[in-house]
């Protein structure tokens, strides 16, 4: 029987993809446990869902901090008190400096919505459509110090359609995200995930099979 682990998630808003990963969690029994949903907003929507099921929670606002630097260290601390094995970004939308990522090496993932390494950053979805793309998507990746492109463990694709904006990818895009991310995570927990030269290698098991993207 392998030891339970503690999963942080990290969000800043909606926390639609955490909402996902913890109801897969329950769904699927995973060995862990979402310890904390911890926001650097007050008014992160996610944080609603979270305290409904009775997971604890907790804000860093990073307003409250005069540099990158102490709002960082703020948050490892607040992070650490539930000695997570995972940290998860879920929509977390802020850059984080080489000590924070260092200190999680190996143990922190983010979702990503484009296939990098294309479009790291923001307005993915614009950006997309901007270089004339047909084929777009998200990514669940290590983080690194480097923005937007660490280790990738998966990613989900679309097609980009005639008429699409924005907006209608970004929605179309989150409903793979939903499947992506509890997939990912899942492969973490079950010790199936190694990084080797800056790739990641996923080890064999019955299960979970991957998601199938349309
Ligand atoms: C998701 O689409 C996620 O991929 C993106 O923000 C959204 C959060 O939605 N993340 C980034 O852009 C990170 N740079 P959610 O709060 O409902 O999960």
């Amino acid at each position: 029987m392998r030891a339970m682990k503690n999963i942080v998630i990290l969000i800043s808003g909606r926390g639609s993809n955490m909402e996902a990963v913890v109801r897969a969690a329950q769904a699927e029994q995973w060995p862990a446990r979402i310890a904390a949903v911890i926001s650097n907003k007050a008014d992160a929507k996610g944080l609603e869902f979270a305290a409904a099921h009775g997971i604890p929670t907790a804000v860093v606002p990073n307003k409250d901090y005069a540099s990158r630097e102490l709002f960082d260290a703020a948050l490892q601390e607040t992070i650490d008190r539930f000695a997570p094995n995972l940290v998860v970004l879920a929509g977390f939308m802020r850059i984080l400096t080489p000590a924070f990522v260092a200190h999680y090496a190996g143990r922190l993932l983010n979702i990503h919505p484009s296939l990098l390494p294309h479009f790291p950053g923001l307005h993915t979805h614009q950006q997309a459509l901007d270089a004339g793309h047909t084929r777009h998507g998200a990514t669940v990746h290590f983080v690194t110090a480097e923005l937007d492109h660490g280790p990738v463990v998966a990613q989900a694709e679309i097609a980009v359609l005639p008429g699409d904006t924005p907006d209608t990818l970004a929605a179309r895009l989150l409903g793979e995200e939903h499947k992506l991310y509890p997939y990912a995570v899942r492969l973490f927990v079950e010790d199936r995930l190694r990084i080797v030269g800056g790739d990641v290698h996923i080890a064999d098991s019955a299960s979970p099979s991957a998601p199938t993207s349309h």
